[in-house]
């Protein structure tokens, strides 16, 4: 079979250096292996040829099969898990109680109707969600306001389509529902509650649907008050069982900066064999979730390879399975893909196939992303944080460095990815990115930073990463903090984040 984007990018690759593809190139053999890592092999192997050079299918095994073994030379050897022998954990006791909720990932054509269909779907939920505050009743739909007098009050809401300051250092807002669009007025105005709206209104990011409380003033709403969907203030759940759920992200195995020591380290400390104060927490933990970017993929940046240690996209599966193959029994395990993962990257993303993380233990689940998860009546909702870097970018005082207040912000909004085009998502019949029902924990990874917060009693977890330091963050300013395991425990209601960065 000849895949076209392949031969392409291959061909473009190859074409400086005097390299030209011969027609019987079959591209099969060429899946799951990085373009730029082939072509340098090509490169490699017919150095100090002259004039221009063909590649045929007799040349290409020859890179792959050189590729293949350069791979399992650089391949980190097989997981050492230390095991002890006198650990009795008591989850090992505790009958596991969960429940998986995917998240439909149906593919979409992404015609005209599918967007105008996907964002119907997402203003009416989150519009249900705005009509359940009793102070803010929505009084009548954007079309209906323009029999209305000026000097009427009302509250209106729709999706958020755009935002521009006027010439006077107003703020102006574009709402839309399904029967036409409202221009709302942010006056400028500098005594207290004129800041407070206005810092407000610096918030609103597109594609949002918000409620506003407002006046009619001629063709438009002067602005009073923002109303976001938000979350109420909940009890917390009591949770007879003492169970523990640990949280991991952004493990990027494959990567030449994945902490493998760190992360075989952890892995021992789950089998009873890191005596520290923290050998009975390791035993009460029941669940492990898996936030996406388990293995740091192939080309999902331009020169990726230079940072692989691993080349091949299936040896890096394999490699995270033998680490997962290694976790406890009694303990369930949730696998999330994310962004550098080789599945659609589109979200909601499915669960990885069995082609390529094929794990046959009743305690491993693969799952959507996002998902939710019901562990002994816990409901958590888990997503690999993609939309964060939109969120981070668009709303003032937000940074990397701080991902649990970006997640709160989405929280606030109800949902997991709200600036469309931000990243991509499927423009479903149903927008499967609304936070409908209110989690009891948020879980996120994405920025490689550990963050916990706790917002009307929802648990906001951000679970870092694996990964050491890369260029890009060095570039960037940012700062990872990696190997550091938050684990949560349901009877105590409360987070213990277990270091593993010291010396292994
Ligand atoms: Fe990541």
């Amino acid at each position: 079979m000849r895949d076209k984007e392949l031969l392409k990018a291959l061909s473009k690759l190859l074409s400086n250096s005097g390299f030209m593809l011969s027609a019987d190139i079959d591209t099969d053999a060429m899946k799951g292996v990085g373009m730029e890592a082939l072509s340098s092999k090509i490169i490699e192997l017919n150095q100090g040829a002259t004039g221009i050079t063909v590649v045929d299918m007799d040349m290409l095994r020859r890179a792959l099969a050189e590729i293949e073994k350069d791979s399992a030379s650089k391949a980190p050897v097989p997981v050492e898990v230390k095991r002890a022998t006198d650990f009795k954990p008591a989850a090992s006791e505790i009958e596991a109680d969960y429940q998986i909720k995917n998240r439909p990932s149906d593919r979409a054509e992404g015609s005209v109707s599918d967007f105008v269909a996907y964002f119907r779907s997402r203003l009416s939920r989150i519009k249900e969600i705005l009509s359940s505050h009793r102070a803010y009743a929505i009084t009548q739909s954007i079309g209906n306001m323009k029999n209305f007098m000026s000097g009427r009050e009302v509250v209106v809401a729709g999706i958020l389509t755009n935002r521009i300051t006027t010439k006077n250092g107003n703020i102006m807002a574009t709402i839309e529902d399904e029967t036409g669009e409202a221009k709302i007025m942010f006056m400028n105005n500098p005594n207290t509650e004129g800041k407070r709206l206005f810092e407000s209104a610096s918030r609103l990011i597109n594609d949002e649907v918000i409620a506003i409380k407002g006046k009619i003033s001629g063709p438009f709403v002067i602005a009073k008050e923002i109303v976001w969907p938000d979350i109420p203030i909940r009890e917390r759940k009591v949770i007879e069982d003492d169970i523990a759920i640990a949280f991991m992200s952004d493990i990027h195995v494959g990567s030449k900066l994945f902490m493998k020591k760190n992360f075989t380290k952890m892995l021992s400390w789950l089998n009873g064999s890191v005596d520290t104060k923290s050998r009975t927490l390791a035993g009460k933990i029941k669940y492990i979730i898996m936030g996406g970017d388990v293995v740091d993929g192939i080309g999902v940046y331009p020169d990726h390879d230079r940072d692989l240690a691993v080349l091949d996209i299936y040896s890096q599966y394999q490699m995270l399975a033998e680490y997962i193959e290694a976790i406890p029994d009694y303990i369930h395990v949730f696998v999330l893909p994310g962004n550098h993962d080789a599945v659609q990257r589109a979200e909601p993303q499915p669960p990885f196939p069995e082609e390529l993380l094929d794990i046959k233990l009743s305690n491993v689940h693969m799952v959507s992303n996002p998902s939710t998860l019901v562990l002994h009546k816990l409901n958590v909702l888990a997503y690999h944080g993609t939309s964060l870097d939109s969120i981070i970018s668009s709303v003032p005082g937000m940074s990397y460095a701080k991902p649990e207040d970006a997640m709160l912000e989405l929280l606030k909004r109800r949902h997991l990815s709200p600036v469309y085009g931000g990243n991509i998502i499927v423009p479903t019949q149903t927008d499967n990115l609304v936070i409908d029902e209110v989690p009891d924990i948020l879980h996120m990874g994405h920025i490689h930073k550990n963050g916990l917060l706790e917002y009307h009693g929802v648990q906001i977890v951000n679970s870092g990463t694996w990964q050491d330091r890369t260029d890009f963050q060095v570039r960037q300013g940012h700062m990872p903090t990696p190997c550091n395991l938050p684990v949560f425990e349901a009877k105590k209601y409360g987070f213990t984040t277990v270091d593993f960065t010291g010396v292994v």
